[in-house]
């Protein structure tokens, strides 16, 4: 794909030079020709965390042009803009410092001439002292039980980053139930009162503007359920906790002012789970392990800025990106977690990188002439085998994968499962990339029965050359895991840099929000609707309309 945006770029165009070879070159090849591929194209991250991009179709020549692309295009002058407070999500006139959050050694960041470690510190202070008395049984409900239900009410960044944390840790976590609501479908608000006794509920709703329909409209229900019962406001105040900006709305709903926890204006909601709206996961696995979650992110966060172009993973797995979508011109990754806890990574990751790239104006409020953020997909190895790796394997497009797992899992129980787990994982990037070609002699008998003179030979072939990173940790645990979610928040945002987009921001989302305000009243009113939309669009009104409660 042409792009108009580098197309006068001396590495772009040095790049594009380079793809017209790599385009025909195959990645056993480049194994073949070089011995110490994977020592050159690895990185091992300070003993926790391995990245191996060995197996993309990339040679030496490629790496020295990204990263000297990655220069031209001055991607340190854009990191540090954002580690200074610089006011870089534009279009909402906002800085963006979730890296602030845990900036555990308390450099200052100034936003507005205010060092803003003052009122983080405070916030996380408070979080510590709110979270141990719940843990310990201090904070009551109104009929003095003890706490042993949390619900986060939340949707998006206020529900998927804490929710797959504490998934993720769940070996981690003590004796409170986590819950997360944040679909407006009465079934998901229904289930989790079903399942709870609500004298020992603790609700937190998490919603930065408190404004979001689905939160509100799920608080107010609960409320209403709350009141039936006990027909006291005041015992709201047990109940109910805010993680808001919104402080009006949250004390007019009946939250104290001392339960209402801010999160800042300058953090995104993708990039929130290092604030009070990590307050869920901090309930769950304690302060000392929040604060060990953070410091994985810092640790991730200093290498970011420190190191060197083609020592720093973020970077390359942004370039390695642009590699494929700007000249492979590929359209989608897929994220491939070997490992259950993960099991819900790739949603998180979605909103991450599609909520923060989907984007087609640039900077320059011009429509792009490329291709910007590539659909982010994938699941948990090792069932996705038994699905959709058909696809990656002897479909027609090309999707670059990334793999993760971890070496140790919290419990040795069964560990050979994790051989099980490890050998397919280490399996899959191979057939990816080398395809039947990495069979032996034997092996390559009998794979394809060849003595039998097998007539479907095509069929069983394998070609390869599909590309893959894969990102080894040691082992699962809360620091490994603020590794990687740091790390895969500034490949995003390296990717925005050279989309050249404004990454912090999220309007794509709002026609929907206010077409469907609208459209709600019309569902209320009992007549036909004939000329107010579209023909589709009063079509399926007046069906709803028809067959509700039959
Ligand atoms: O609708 C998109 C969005 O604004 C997300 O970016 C955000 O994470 C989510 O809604 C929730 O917003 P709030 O925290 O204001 O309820």
């Amino acid at each position: 794909m042409k792009s108009m945006i580098y197309k006068n770029y001396k590495y772009y165009k040095k790049l594009l030079n380079n793809f017209k070879y790599m385009k025909n070159v195959h990645m056993k090849d480049l194994f073949l020709n070089s011995k110490n591929r994977f020592k050159k194209f690895s990185i091992n991250f300070k003993d926790y965390l391995l990245l191996d991009y060995s197996k993309n179709i990339v040679d030496n020549n490629t790496m020295y042009n990204l990263f000297k692309f990655a220069e031209e295009i001055n991607i340190y002058d854009e990191i540090l803009k954002m580690f200074s407070g610089e006011k870089i999500n534009e279009t909402e006139n906002n800085s963006v410092l979730h890296i602030a959050l845990r900036n555990l050694r308390n450099i200052p960041i100034f936003v507005d001439k205010k060092n803003v470690m003052h009122e983080i510190n405070l916030c996380l202070k408070k979080m510590k002292k709110f979270s141990n008395n719940v843990i310990n049984g201090a904070w009551r409900g109104c009929t003095n039980k003890k706490i042993k239900n949390i619900i986060n009410i939340g949707i998006g960044g206020s529900e998927l980053g804490p929710k797959m944390v504490n998934y993720a840790l769940k070996d981690y976590k003590n004796h409170l139930n986590i819950y997360y609501l944040s679909n407006v479908d009465n079934n998901n608000l229904i289930d989790i009162l079903n399942n709870i006794d609500i004298e020992s509920s603790l609700f937190l709703i998490v919603s930065k503007t408190f404004s979001t329909s689905e939160t509100i409209v799920n608080s107010n229900s609960i409320k209403k359920y709350f009141l039936k019962k006990f027909n006291n406001k005041d015992f709201i105040a047990n109940h109910f906790c805010a993680i808001s900006n919104n402080t009006n709305a949250s004390i007019k709903f009946g939250i104290r002012k001392e339960n209402i926890f801010k999160i800042f204006d300058w953090i995104g909601g993708r990039y929130s789970v290092w604030s009070s709206v990590g307050l869920s996961v901090m309930l769950s696995i304690g302060y000392k392990n929040f604060k060990k979650f953070l410091a994985g992110a810092n640790k991730m966060d200093v290498h970011f800025c420190n190191k060197s172009y083609n020592k720093n993973i973020p970077i390359i797995l942004a370039l390695l990106s642009f590699w494929y979508i700007f000249f492979f011109n590929t359209s989608t990754e897929a994220v491939l977690t070997y490992n259950n806890r993960l099991s819900k990574f790739y949603n998180y990751l979605q909103q991450l990188n599609m909520e923060s790239n989907g984007k087609n104006i640039d900077k320059n409020g011009k429509r792009v002439s490329y291709n910007t953020c590539p659909i982010i997909w994938g699941g948990t190895g090792t069932n996705c085998q038994h699905s959709f790796f058909q696809l990656l394997h002897q479909g027609t497009r090309l999707i670059p994968c990334d793999f993760i797992a971890f070496v140790n899992n919290f419990s040795n129980l069964f560990y050979n499962h994790n051989l099980h787990l490890l050998s397919n994982f280490f399996a899959q990037t191979q057939a990816l990339s080398f395809g039947d070609s990495v069979l032996s002699k034997n092996l390559k008998n009998d794979f394809f029965n060849i003595r039998k003179k097998d007539n479907y030979l095509f069929h069983k072939k394998f070609f390869g050359n599909i590309p893959s990173n894969s990102i080894l940790f040691k082992k699962l645990d809360p620091y490994s895991l603020g590794l990687l979610l740091s790390l895969y928040e500034h490949k995003t945002f390296v990717q925005g840099v050279i989309f050249n987009i404004f990454s912090f921001d999220q309007w794509g989302v709002e026609l929907g929000k206010t077409l469907s305000n609208n459209i709600y009243n019309m569902l209320k009113k009992n007549n036909d609707i004939n000329y107010k939309y579209d023909s589709s669009t009063n079509g399926l009104i007046n069906f709803y309309k028809k067959w509700k409660y039959k």
